[in-house]
Parts: C-alpha cells; structure tokens; sequence
C-alpha cells in the first residue's frame, strides 16, 4: 500500500512537472516567440494589430513603423529593413502606412522572417516605387542589367507581404532593349505574397529562385512579366496584360528535366489589352501551366512561343487545363502544347506543388 502510494505520487510529480514545462515553452512562444524558430508563413504573419502598436526603440519592437510623413520608427522603408537585426530569428513586421515612397528596397539574405504590412485608408495603400532600366549606368559605369533594375528585391527567407504595391514606373515599349524594369525581384527559399500588387512594364516580376505562393495578387505589365527559375504557385490571381501590341505573360527558365521548378497558374483571370503569348520558352525545359483560369480574348491563338529555337517544341512543358473564355480556345493552339488531363496537372494544382505542408500554415 505505501509502496503504491509512492509510485503515484512520483508519477503524479512527474506529469506535473511536464506539464508545467510544457506551458513555459508555449508561453514563451506566445509572447514573445524566443522559444523557438518557426519555420513557416501563416495568416497572423500578414497581420498587425493596429490597437497595441507601440513606438519604443527600435531595437526590441517587433512591429517597426513606417510613415513617410513622420511619427513611425522610420520614414523609408529600406530605413526600416535597416533595423531588423542580422540573422534575425524571429518575425519582425513592418507596417508601412499609405503613401508613394520612392525608393529602392533590399531585404539582405540575412534578414528572415520579415513581413511588409500596408495599412489601407479609406483611398490608398502604399506603393513602392522607382525606375530603373536595364540600360541605366550602374555605380561601376556599366550597364544595370535587369536582375538589378528592381525596385523592391528580397532575398531572405521566410518573407511575407500583403497590402502594398512594388512598381517600376519605366514606360516601355514590348521588346526594345535596355528597358527591362522590374518592379519585384523574389529570390527567398520561401516566400508568399497576399494580395499585393505588382506593376511594371517589361519583366515586372522575377520570380527568380525558391518556393513562392502568390495568392489573389494582380500583376501588370507588357512582356515576359512574369519570368524566372522559381518554382511558383499562383492562385486566384490576376494577370492584366498593358501591351499597346504584341506581349508575354510568363517565360519561365528551366534548362533540364531534373529542375524541380516551374510557373502553375490556377484560377486566375487574364484581362487588358493586346496580343499576348500564354508563356515564351526561356530554356529547353520551360515549364509553365494554367489551369481553371478564365481568359479574355487577348491570347494569341497560337498561345506558346518557342523563342525561335524550333527544338524547344519537343522538351518545354507547355499546358492548359479546364481554361475558359474567348482566349482559352485552343483550335489554333501551337500542336507541340498540351491540354492536360487531370492525372497529369494534379500535382500542379495545389500548395503541395510548392511543397506548402512544409512551411505554410493557412
Ligand atoms: C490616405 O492616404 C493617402 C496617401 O498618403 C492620402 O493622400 C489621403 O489623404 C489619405 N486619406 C485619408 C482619408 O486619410
Ligand atoms: C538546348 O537544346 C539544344 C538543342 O538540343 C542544345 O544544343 C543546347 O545545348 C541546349 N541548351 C542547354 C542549356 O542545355
Ligand atoms: C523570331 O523570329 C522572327 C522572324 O525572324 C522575328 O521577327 C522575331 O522578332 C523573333 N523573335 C524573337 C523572340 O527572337
């Protein structure tokens, strides 16, 4: 009987005890997040409580302030990535009140677990903005190139944004030269963007390397304006077309069958003007695909191009999938094209193509 007894109490203290470690670390994650990396983007990350904002220092806030008319943490928004530690473990939130800033934003590879939050008023949001080309001289006197002409470029992981618009406000002409202006540059190993708004004219978005969920955003531009190696998923987005002529959606770069990239379009509207291309082969294996999308009649019948490199027929990805509208039909669609059955567009449907269980929680 005492025997018993002692067993039970020590098991008793012994379930207490875990209990109580247990609500250590909980709490330490719930209120300040030390207790541990989260790996993953989920819907608070795009949120800010607007009712506990605080101004104290910079230095331990975890929402920094962003008012290009003073009364924030900082009047830029680069000045605010600035505070972000380096090697920075937890979520840091800047919050951008309405307004243009004109400026160019890095977020270094250094600095993860960064999310850009536009406070909305009854009017605007925020819009980041600047103008480079891929001509402009850079600090060296050569040529900018296009990778560098972004106005907003992020390199870290884990980033989020939602609320705000990244535009390049170069006006170009499809096609020419040295006018390549990208609005947002993405080269995070993870990234999501929600509802945001990316504008451009030629090569708006390079969704250049990662997993990227892009979900209800509205992006703009003439050619190529979405373009890069990433592997991405869109969702319910919508893609408007800007071109006075002739124009590209996506050319997504893929140069072997082993790449585990590609564009996947699903439920998105396409709307503007001109005569656009679905997608351009950029590579021997490009991989682009749209899938329950609803398409104006602005898509050139032919709907693919293969850059002019007739082999690229045989090895880009090229498909569509239940599209509908004018300029979904595919009577005159490039033959070398598919239109997929489900088997093979299932594994390019969903947040799993971008390996989403992994780290989005939404
Ligand atoms: C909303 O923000 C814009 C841009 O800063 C500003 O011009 C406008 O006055 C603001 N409107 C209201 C109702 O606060
Ligand atoms: C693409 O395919 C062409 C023709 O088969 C080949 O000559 C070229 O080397 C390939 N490009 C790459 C980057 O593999
Ligand atoms: C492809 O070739 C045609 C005819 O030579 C030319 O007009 C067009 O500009 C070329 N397109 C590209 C993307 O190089």
């Amino acid at each position: 009987m005492m025997m018993m007894k002692l067993v039970s109490s020590r098991v008793l203290f012994l379930f207490v005890s875990v209990f109580v470690m247990w609500v250590r670390v909980n709490l330490a994650e719930g209120e300040n997040g030390h207790g541990g990396i989260r790996n993953y983007i989920s819907w608070e990350d795009l949120q800010v409580d607007e009712q506990r904002l605080t101004l104290k220092r910079h230095d331990d806030v975890r929402v920094i302030v962003v008012n290009k008319y003073g009364g924030g943490h900082s009047k830029t928004v680069q000045g605010a990535v600035d505070m972000v530690p380096e090697n920075n473990k937890h979520r840091v939130k800047i919050y951008i009140y309405p307004g243009i800033y004109r400026e160019k934003v890095r977020v270094a590879v250094n600095k993860p677990y960064v999310s850009f939050v536009g406070k909305r008023n009854q009017t605007a949001s925020p819009v980041i903005t600047w103008n480079s080309k891929s001509s402009d001289r850079g600090t060296n006197g050569q040529a900018l190139g296009t990778f560098d002409t972004a106005t907003v470029g992020v390199d870290s992981d884990y980033f989020c944004a939602t609320g705000i618009t990244f535009e390049n406000s170069v006006i170009a002409t499809a096609g020419v030269k040295g006018m390549q202006g990208v609005a947002l540059r993405v080269n995070s190993e993870r990234a999501m963007f929600y509802q945001v708004r990316i504008k451009g004219a030629q090569d708006s978005l390079l969704d250049n390397t990662g997993n990227h969920y892009f979900l209800e955003c509205d992006i703009l531009g003439k050619v190529d304006f979405i373009f890069g190696s990433a592997k991405s998923l869109y969702k319910n987005c919508l893609l408007q077309s800007i071109t006075d002529d002739f124009g590209a959606i996506a050319a997504h770069h893929r140069n072997s069958a082993t790449e585990d990239t590609g564009f996947s379009f699903v439920g998105c509207n396409i709307r503007g003007s001109g005569r656009v291309y679905l997608g351009r082969a950029w590579g021997n294996y490009s991989r682009i695909i749209y899938s329950k999308c609803n398409m104006d009649d602005i898509i050139i019948p032919e709907g693919w191009s293969d850059w002019n490199q007739s082999d690229r027929k045989k090895t880009a990805v090229f498909g569509e999938y239940l599209c509908d509208g004018k300029g979904a039909d595919r009577s005159n669609r490039a033959p070398w094209s598919k239109s997929f059955s489900y088997d093979e567009v299932a594994p390019f449907l969903h947040k799993s193509f971008i390996d989403g269980d992994e780290w989005l929680r939404l």
